[in-house]
């Protein structure tokens, strides 16, 4: 059997850079707090006119250059977003329009902040099995347009950026590399922790009076509960990860989690005994992408030379769902 290799990653954000004191204006929040609590200082929110395919579009041809590969290579899109462009059909349908590839299958995931671990997993079992060569991996998130950007939100609207990272994952005969392990787990007794209760989208014509008012549109998020589930959870599947390819915490190069909260990655590190050097963070500049943090910051750290050949990287998320999953790379 083969193994699952990313050949080529890549990310992209919008333009527009949304600080701590531009929040300010908007509602009854600080940088100060927003700094000690979660460690973001800004995010991407998008502009009128960027769209989540066009943002994984962008991505996605950084990482096919990366590969050194086309889009017509391409056998297989996996789209991981809470997002799409419209109401449905999702956003994997509207990248494959762009990428202009039609009748390549789209499969869109819905795992929030771990919809790209359960892609990568799903990518690696079709790599394994032989059924595709060339597949086109994309988390991608635009949280901006949905949240309540009022002081009744303000829990929740602080921590969210938009943004997008592609991977292209191709096989390889070599049982050392690529992905060595994944492992999914999901609680729907929690679902309602960390949730929008209905529609969302301003312009939506199945939004009543009702739900308007009731406020049940924005996310909610019962913060601590998700923190402490989130400090646990973590360190939990990285174990997992490791025990079931042979390694040791010891053994890893880097670890991307998921970029929640500075202060989970700290607690996660802390547990894990590791140094804050091996965890890689961008949660400051970027605030929480969802289902595009993990592959952003893997690009970042590719770029940034942190991630080498032959570097053993863990990959790990927990959100909504709740859900939360691993995967184990030899890079
Ligand atoms: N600005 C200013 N004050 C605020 C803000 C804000 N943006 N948001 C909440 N507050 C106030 C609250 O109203 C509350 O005021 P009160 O004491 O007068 O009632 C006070 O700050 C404390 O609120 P808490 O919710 O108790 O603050 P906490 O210390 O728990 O921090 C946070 C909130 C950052 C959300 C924290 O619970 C957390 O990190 N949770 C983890 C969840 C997470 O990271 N989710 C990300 C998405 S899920 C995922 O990706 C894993």
């Amino acid at each position: 059997m083969r193994n699952a290799l990313i050949s080529g990653i890549g990310h992209h954000v919008p333009d527009r850079v949304v600080t701590n004191f531009d929040l300010e204006k908007m509602m009854d929040t600080s940088n100060e707090w927003i700094l000690e609590r979660t460690g973001i200082q800004m995010r991407r929110w998008v502009s009128e006119g960027d769209t989540l395919s066009g943002l994984a579009h962008s991505a996605a041809i950084k990482a096919l250059e990366m590969a050194g590969k086309k889009p017509g290579d391409i056998q297989f899109i996996i789209f991981a977003s809470l997002a799409s462009d419209h109401e449905f059909p999702g956003g994997g349908c509207f990248l494959q329009e762009k990428l202009g590839i039609p009748g390549v299958p789209a499969m869109d995931i819905r795992n929030a902040c771990s919809g790209f671990l359960y892609g990568l997993s799903v990518a690696d079992q079709f790599i394994k099995t032989g059924m595709y060569d060339t597949i086109l991996l994309i988390g991608a998130e635009i949280q901006s347009t949905s949240l309540d950007l009022t002081t009744r939100g303000r829990d929740v609207s602080v921590i969210f950026g938009d943004g997008a990272g592609a991977a292209v994952i191709i096989p390889t005969d070599n049982k050392e590399k690529g992905v060595l392990t994944t492992h999914l787990h999901a609680d729907g007794r929690f679902a309602n922790k960390l949730w929008a209760d209905a529609p969302s989208v301003n312009d939506n014509p199945r939004i009543s009076k009702e739900l308007v008012e009731t406020d049940r549109i924005y996310p909610k998020m019962e913060g601590r509960f998700v923190f402490k589930h989130a400090v646990s959870r973590f360190p939990e599947v990285i174990h997992e990860a490791l025990a079931a390819a042979g390694y040791s915490k010891d053994d890893l190069d880097l670890v991307i989690p998921h970029q929640a909260n500075s202060r989970i990655t700290e607690a996660v590190a802390h547990q894990l005994r590791l140094g804050m050097d091996k965890m890689y963070s961008n949660i400051e500049r970027y605030g929480n992408t969802t289902a595009a943090s993990i592959p952003i910051a893997m690009s970042e750290a590719v770029e940034q030379g942190l991630i080498k050949d032959n570097s053993l990287v863990c990959l790990a998320s927990f959100g909504a769902g709740f859900t939360w999953a691993s995967a184990l790379i030899r890079w």
